[in-house]
């Protein structure tokens, strides 16, 4: 992928979109005010057994004729690269809470069955061995979820002792005899998955007394974690959304962490909130108009309140922010693509999907103190999809644009960005227009994700910027002719980021978005 490089001469050259017509937005950023840090880890992704997602989309087989290596997708590793991708969760999901990971390490696979995901054969041919060689493949972290469900703490230590022990036990010696001598390293560990439905319809207690358990005997033994600050950090099932169900299921977890003794810990708090306005999904991902954009982003900003309630009650039980709240599943959920497997979860990616990738990622960043992790779901072929496939064919998704926009926002240091957002109305529907974030990266560059969500007028942006000195800015935008704009097979480059002219005139850097865009400013000192 190309970044857009725009030297401060040539960004003079190119002529400026007239604001004329355009709505005006007065945005103020003071870099030398800097946040927390907007961790890495906020950029994560998540691969389940489920649908195409890890079949066909990640393993092909070492005897495909898809490219591939040792059997993982070579266009889909290479695609993935340039992401970035701090950390992969998998194998679920639900699927996680059936998952037996013997079933997936010997020469000879057994095979199972999927019953949550379409009731499909699962052939654990992606089995342990080849998650890590695909980790080790596009350099991400492991985010493993262990079977609380119907596994036992015993079967997940030995997972655990299978991966990660350095020294001559059975277990290790079997990972050996399978192909890998050195220990592997597991970073993060989720115990359980919606442990209060799919997992198990567990009550917060019941859970609690499972995850005291897990969390003392499943340990990583590799000797590059045995320390703190490598650790393998655990990650306790959190709540499922907004609502009173979800709020006592938080305090319940919170608060029996406030009181824990020395023989369970827990470093994060998953939460799963999905943009669906109502439940089954209905909304369709492609074909859809004005009305359907406003109602999903609508729905999507509520990430922002789902947030702040449960970091208020993490805040009472944890005021120096130890534990993390872990976003590890977000996204859009719509009807299946018809003629889909209703089980695979398989459904298009559109402008609108960019749009509301950048607004929670911003949602995110405004509460990186507190959400330290985030998986989307999930990778490829899957709801919100960075990535689609059809046999050899690949295409990128507007998210997929939208992640790789952001990764310098990876590790970079928030800085606060003051805007009045305007208007976007759509019959009953009234939202802010455009949402901004900053961030300073460790060259102290500083960075701007401007989104306009108004799919029908521009909007010239006017940004001071206080707390350095600017001398020229560069950047790239995404947009499209309509709001359910996607990328085929057949036209994979419909929704693609091109460079935009941006200016700077002392301290202020000026700018038009176009409608429905998302743009990302790189400024020069
Ligand atoms: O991402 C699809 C499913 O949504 C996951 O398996 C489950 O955890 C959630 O309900």
């Amino acid at each position: 992928m190309l970044r857009f490089v725009l030297s401060f001469a040539m960004t003079a050259a190119i002529a400026i979109p007239s604001p004329t017509g355009a709505d005006t937005a007065a945005l103020s950023i003071d870099a030398s005010k800097p946040g927390a840090k907007i961790d890495r880890n906020l950029f994560g992704q998540f691969a389940e057994h489920l649908g195409q997602g890890v079949y066909e989309g990640v393993w092909v087989g070492p005897d495909s004729p898809i490219p591939n290596t040792r059997g993982i997708r070579n266009d889909v590793v290479a695609a993935l690269k340039a992401l970035e991708v701090p950390n992969v969760r998998w194998p679920g999901g639900c699927f996680a809470d059936e998952y037996h990971w013997r079933k997936g390490v010997s020469p000879q696979r057994a095979v199972t069955l999927n019953p949550n995901w379409g009731g499909v054969t699962e052939s654990n041919a992606f089995g342990t061995h080849e998650f890590m060689d695909f980790l080790d493949q596009i350099g991400a972290e492991a985010y493993l979820s262990v079977n609380v469900g119907s596994g036992t703490p015993q079967e997940a230590a030995e997972w655990l002792e299978y991966l990660t022990a350095a020294q001559p036990t059975t277990l290790a010696k079997e990972r050996a005899a399978n192909g890998h001598p050195a220990p592997y390293k597991i970073a993060y560990l989720g115990i359980g998955n919606e442990s209060w439905d799919c997992g198990g319809n567990m009550t917060p207690d019941y859970y609690l007394s499972q995850l005291k358990a897990y969390s003392r005997f499943v340990r990583s033994f590799n000797p590059v974690q045995e320390k703190d600050p490598h650790r393998m950090l655990e990650i306790a099932v959190g709540p499922g959304g907004d609502g009173p169900r979800w709020t006592q299921w938080t305090d319940a977890i919170m608060k029996a962490w406030h009181g824990r003794s020395w023989s369970w810990d827990m470093d994060g708090l998953s939460l799963h909130n999905y943009t669906v306005p109502k439940w089954p999904p209905s909304h369709k991902s492609v074909g859809f108009g004005e009305t359907e954009y406003a109602q999903i982003l609508k729905s999507t900003l509520e990430m922002d309140r789902i947030i702040a309630t449960h970091s208020a009650i993490m805040d009472k039980y944890d005021p120096q922010k130890k534990i993390a709240l872990v976003v590890d599943e977000w996204g859009a959920w719509y009807a299946p693509l018809p003629g889909s497997n209703p089980g695979f979860l398989a459904q298009q990616n559109s402008l609108r999907d960019a749009v509301l990738a950048a607004l929670n990622l911003n949602i995110f960043a405004r509460h990186a103190d507190r959400v330290r992790m985030a998986n989307i779901a999930q990778m490829v072929n899957v709801l919100q999809a960075m990535i689609l496939t059809d046999k050899e064919k690949m295409v990128l998704t507007p998210t997929y644009h939208v992640f790789r926009m952001y990764v310098p926002f990876q590790d970079a240091t928030f800085v606060p960005v003051s805007l009045d957002a305007g208007a976007y109305t759509q019959g009953d529907i009234t939202l802010p227009r455009v949402d901004a974030i900053a961030a300073r990266d460790k060259t102290g560059k500083l960075w701007l994700a401007v989104t306009n969500l108004d799919p029908n007028r521009s909007v010239a942006v006017q940004a001071s910027l206080a707390g350095l000195t600017p001398r020229s800015a560069s950047g790239e935008t995404l947009t499209a002719p309509r709001v359910d704009s996607v990328n085929s097979f057949d036209a994979p480059s419909a929704v693609a980021p091109k460079a935009i002219a941006a200016r700077i005139q002392g301290a202020m850097l000026a700018l038009t978005l176009e409608p429905k865009s998302v743009t990302v400013i790189s400024v020069e000192q």
